[in-house]
C-alpha cells in the first residue's frame, strides 16, 4: 500500500501522532492538560484500547464523580484528544488507592506520559487523605514493572485477576492475568 492509498482518517491520525511525539520531545509533558476522563472521550479513544476495554472504562466511569469510589484521569493533546489515561480504584484494597487501566497510545510511549499520569493519580489519592498506592502488573510485563520500580513501587505479593475480553471476531472469553502486586507509600506534601 502506498501513502496515497491510506485511509485519510488513519493517516491524519498518524500525522497527529508524529507531531505530538515531536511536540513532547521539545516541550516535555508538563504543559499538557490532565483532567477527568468523560464518556464523550470514549468516541476518541483511538490507540487507547479495543472495544472490550472501552466497555471496562465505561463501567469504571460510572463510579466516578461526587461520592464515587474511583478517579479517572486523562492526558490530552492540545486539541483535547486523549493520549494517555489511568484510574484509581479506592474499593479494591481498603485504605489504599489502586492504580488501574494505565495506558499510553503506543506511538507516544517512552516519552514520560505514563510517569506523568501516575504522578497526577498519586495526587488524587493524597487528596482523599490516603497515602498508600497499589498496582498490579502482569508477570510478563517487565518493562512496565521497571517503570513502576523507578517511580518507587515495591513488590509485595502476587495475585490472579480474571475478566471478560472479546476476541477479534467479537466472541467473549475469560482472560486470566497473573500479576505481581506493587506498593508505594506516598509522601505527605505540605
Ligand atoms: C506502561 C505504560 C502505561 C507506560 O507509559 P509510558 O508513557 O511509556 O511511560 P513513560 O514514558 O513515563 O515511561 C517509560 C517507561 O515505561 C517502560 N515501558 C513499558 N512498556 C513500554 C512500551 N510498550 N513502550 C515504551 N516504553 C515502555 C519503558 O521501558 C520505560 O522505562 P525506562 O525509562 O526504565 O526504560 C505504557 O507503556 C503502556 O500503555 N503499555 C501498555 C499497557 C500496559 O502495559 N499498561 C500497564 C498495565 S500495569
Amino acid at each position: 500500500m502506498t501513502d496515497k492509498d491510506k485511509n485519510p482518517v488513519n493517516s491524519h491520525f498518524e500525522y497527529f501522532l508524529k507531531d505530538m511525539r515531536k511536540h513532547i520531545k521539545v516541550f516535555g509533558v508538563k504543559n499538557l492538560i490532565v483532567d477527568d476522563l468523560n464518556t464523550e472521550d470514549l468516541s476518541k479513544f483511538d490507540g487507547l484500547g479495543n472495544a472490550s476495554h472501552i466497555e471496562h472504562v465505561r463501567k469504571a466511569l460510572k463510579r466516578t464523580g461526587l461520592g464515587g469510589d474511583l478517579d479517572y484521569l486523562v492526558v490530552r493533546a492540545s486539541n483535547g484528544q486523549p493520549i494517555a489515561k489511568g484510574a484509581v480504584d479506592y474499593n479494591s484494597n481498603k485504605g489504599a488507592g489502586t492504580l488501574i487501566q494505565l495506558t499510553t497510545i503506543h506511538e507516544l510511549r517512552g516519552l514520560g506520559l505514563g510517569s506523568y499520569i501516575i504522578e497526577k493519580l498519586e495526587d488524587k489519592i493524597r487528596q482523599r487523605g490516603i497515602y498508600t498506592a497499589i498496582l498490579g502488573v502482569e508477570v510478563d510485563n517487565q518493562d512496565a514493572k521497571r517503570l513502576y520500580e523507578r517511580l518507587g513501587y515495591e513488590e509485595f505479593g502476587s495475585t490472579q485477576e480474571s475478566w471478560e475480553e472479546t476476541d477479534e471476531y467479537g466472541n467473549p472469553y475469560n482472560y486470566t492475568a497473573h500479576e505481581i502486586l506493587m506498593m508505594k507509600e506516598l509522601l505527605r506534601l505540605q
